[in-house]
């Protein structure tokens, strides 16, 4: 018996069908109801009990053995039977990968920059990492402003300060130091602070910051660009206020507030009853940063604005909270397409 069993593992481990009717002969062949396995458990019950114990498990190997080994070939066969037939038929339709989409924070952050070039804007980019100069001092933040503390700021070297910048405004200095007005640009860009994550605020966020500096400009440019952008982003319907508010790098300075285009101005929960969002800050360039970068500023005037993508991308689609836009999870991204 042991012989017999010893000849089948050969035979089971030598088999080298070449078709998938070859291994269904063979299976019916050792583990069919007349196969020889079968066979083998009739002879078993004639075998003395003291041999019982060792001869089952021979027995019962040789089973898992010619198991798998079929599973396998079989498996082999059809995988291969299925490269065969894809290369050989030609006229067979390819097959199509899943087109991926625009990022929603993508999407919004060329669309500003688009209404913008709309106006002549050109787009300008510039460093991640700063120094204090770009980022602070030549933006007029006096030296105990607190964006300029460990809390609020992410500093990679002290003295002199390397930091994370906080606000794409450090491309408004990198531009004036590059280029005489007349000046127009859009500067989209990642900024980064100190903050705890929620569904309103993040350590990383994307912010589009804009500068126009020539000869005469005015409040009146800044308040109607800045309409023109409004309608331009969410409806010809919207229409917008100013606060007057405080920036170091601007004099006066003002929130834009958008009217809410989820309720029209009625009243809702996502503009907390008042009508109005709040969408970005501005202001007219103040006089002490066009000198800190070389600009006249008896001769030239200018006004900056700058606002979260984030927010932006908020309001537009109707999205309660900004984590969202940094797990890409495929079933978040994917509503997106339609609006490419
Ligand atoms: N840099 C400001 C911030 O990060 C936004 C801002 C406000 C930019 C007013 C401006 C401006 O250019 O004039 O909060």
């Amino acid at each position: 018996m042991i012989d017999k069993i010893n000849q089948l593992v050969g035979l089971i481990e030598e088999f080298a069908p070449r078709t998938a009717a070859e291994v269904e002969e063979f299976r019916i062949k050792i583990l069919g109801k007349k196969g020889e396995l079968n066979a083998i458990m009739e002879e078993f019950k004639k075998v003395a009990p003291e041999m019982k114990r060792e001869l089952g498990q021979r027995i019962n190997q040789l089973k898992n053995l010619a198991q798998e080994r079929i599973a396998e070939l079989k498996n082999n066969l059809a995988q291969s039977a299925s490269a065969v037939s894809s290369v050989e038929d030609m006229s067979r339709p390819g097959s199509c990968g899943t087109l991926g989409s625009r990022h929603p924070i993508s999407i919004v952050r060329n669309e500003i920059c688009d209404i913008f070039s709309r106006l002549g804007y050109t787009v300008a980019e510039g460093p991640e990492i700063e120094d204090d100069w770009h980022v602070f001092s030549a933006l007029n933040f006096p030296p105990e402003h607190p964006a300029r503390d460990m809390q609020d700021t992410f500093f990679i070297e002290k003295n002199p300060d390397i930091l994370l910048r906080t606000h794409t405004s450090s491309i408004q200095v990198r531009t004036m130091e590059r280029q005489r007005p007349p000046i127009r640009v859009v500067c989209p860009g990642r900024v980064f602070r100190n903050e705890a994550i929620s569904y309103r605020a993040h350590c990383i966020f994307h912010q589009v910051e804009g500068l126009y500096i020539d000869e005469n400009v005015s409040f009146a440019d800044l308040k109607q660009s800045i309409l023109y952008f409004a309608k331009e982003m969410f409806g010809e319907k919207a229409t917008i206020r100013l606060r007057p508010s405080y920036f170091p790098f601007t004099e006066p300075s003002a929130e834009v507030d958008v009217s809410c285009n989820l309720c029209g101005g009625k009243g809702c929960n996502v503009c907390k009853g008042t009508g109005w969002l709040e969408i970005m800050g501005c202001g007219m360039v103040d006089p002490n940063v066009l000198e800190a970068n070389g600009i006249d500023s008896n001769k030239y005037s200018g006004f900056a604005f700058g606002m979260g993508v984030e927010r932006i991308a908020m309001l537009k689609f109707g999205v309660k909270d900004l984590r969202l836009y940094f797990e890409n999870d495929v079933r978040f991204l994917r509503q997106f397409d339609s609006a490419l």
